[in-house]
């Protein structure tokens, strides 16, 4: 039987065919800095002009920071990594009735990243689901386990406040008004991807996610606690993020960078994988609403740079990406430029 996915009990010991990379495209684990982290934010700070400024200078810098004090209830997000690691160890038959490559369903467990467009696989399983509104997508998630929807209802109205707390931060701190960019968004898309990286034979050879940037406004990410893999991509190297005692890390996607005209940077990032240990991770990606006009802040075009991006709607920017494949060398709002 091709079962599809990764976790499906069957252990490697050596890497299967389809999912070496080339020599030139391999992680090279050894030459990635851990010495630098990215900035650790405490958002209960009463310092709300530091903490505002604290957010500029990480978006602008490495386009990702953590935040702790969060609001967010400790104990929801860890239910929420609990529930995501009791589905990827489900008995495959069972995970195989959500299988699907499709990306335009709204509820699918899939593997990899793009199976119908790329030439070599990622060491990754994942469940994605939409969760905005609740009560329409809700339905359709897993039953099994069974306290599946019970919690992940709950984790998604509180990570979907913090975005918006996040996105204040983020209005502000380029001197625009507090709701700009949740007016821009409007009633803003909630997606959410369960990654499980199994543990992997040769994680020198392939990669959990490459390098990729995130397609949407703002992500916001539970990592293992105990396992890292994420890394980004600072000044040409590649910059372990560590996990953090009770942080999310929040990064910059792709609309942010439109929206602010390329002062903020919706950077590389990509997930490597461990020898001995399965990693989880939980991404929860605010979207924009599917015909909201995405363009250049007017003020930050009024500085001789005019926009740097023409205007374009979100629909027509989701349907661009997904026709891709990840490893596209060229990030996907080169395509949206002015000349
Ligand atoms: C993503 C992502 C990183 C991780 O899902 O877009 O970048 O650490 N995940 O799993
Ligand atoms: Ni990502």
């Amino acid at each position: 039987m091709n079962t599809k996915v990764l976790s499906s009990g069957i252990r490697y010991s050596t890497l299967p065919e389809s999912y070496i990379r080339p020599e030139s495209e391999r992680p090279r684990l050894s030459e990635v800095s851990e010495c630098e982290n990215v900035p650790v934010i405490d958002l209960g700070s009463h310092n709300r002009i530091q903490v505002v400024q604290q957010i500029g200078d990480a978006c602008k810098c490495y386009g990702f920071f953590q935040v702790i004090n969060h609001g967010v209830p400790l104990g929801i997000a860890k239910e929420m990594g609990e529930v995501a690691y009791e589905f990827f160890k489900l008995p495959v038959e069972e995970k195989m009735k959500l299988y699907s490559d499709d990306p335009s369903r709204t509820m699918r467990l899939s593997t990899s990243f793009n199976m119908n467009k790329e030439t070599v696989h990622n060491w990754r399983d994942y469940l994605r689901l939409h969760c905005y509104p609740l009560d329409k997508y809700v339905p359709e998630w897993p039953s099994n386990p069974h306290t599946f929807k019970e919690i992940v209802t709950k984790y998604c109205k509180e990570v979907r406040e913090l975005g918006f707390r996040i996105q204040e931060h983020i209005s502000e701190s380029l001197g625009l008004e507090k709701d700009y960019m949740k007016n821009v968004l409007g009633e803003q898309g909630q997606h959410m991807a369960v990654n499980y990286y199994p543990a992997c034979p040769e994680p020198e050879l392939t990669y959990g996610l490459p390098g990729h940037t995130d397609p949407n406004a703002l992500t916001i990410l539970l990592q293992d606690q105990n396992v890292a893999g994420l890394q980004v991509l600072k000044d040409g190297k590649w910059l372990a993020v560590n996990p953090y005692p009770d942080a999310f890390v929040i990064n910059i996607g792709d609309q942010f960078q439109a929206l602010s005209n390329g002062i903020y940077k919706s950077v590389w990032h990509r997930a490597v994988v461990n020898v001995d240990k399965p990693r989880l991770s939980v991404a929860s990606f605010l979207c924009p609403y599917d015909e909201a006009l995405i363009s250049p802040a007017k003020p930050l075009t009024e500085n001789g740079t005019g926009a740097i991006y023409r205007g374009y709607t979100y629909a027509e920017y989701y349907k661009k990406f997904w026709s891709r494949d990840l490893v596209d060398k060229e990030h996907c709002l080169e395509l949206f430029k002015n000349n």
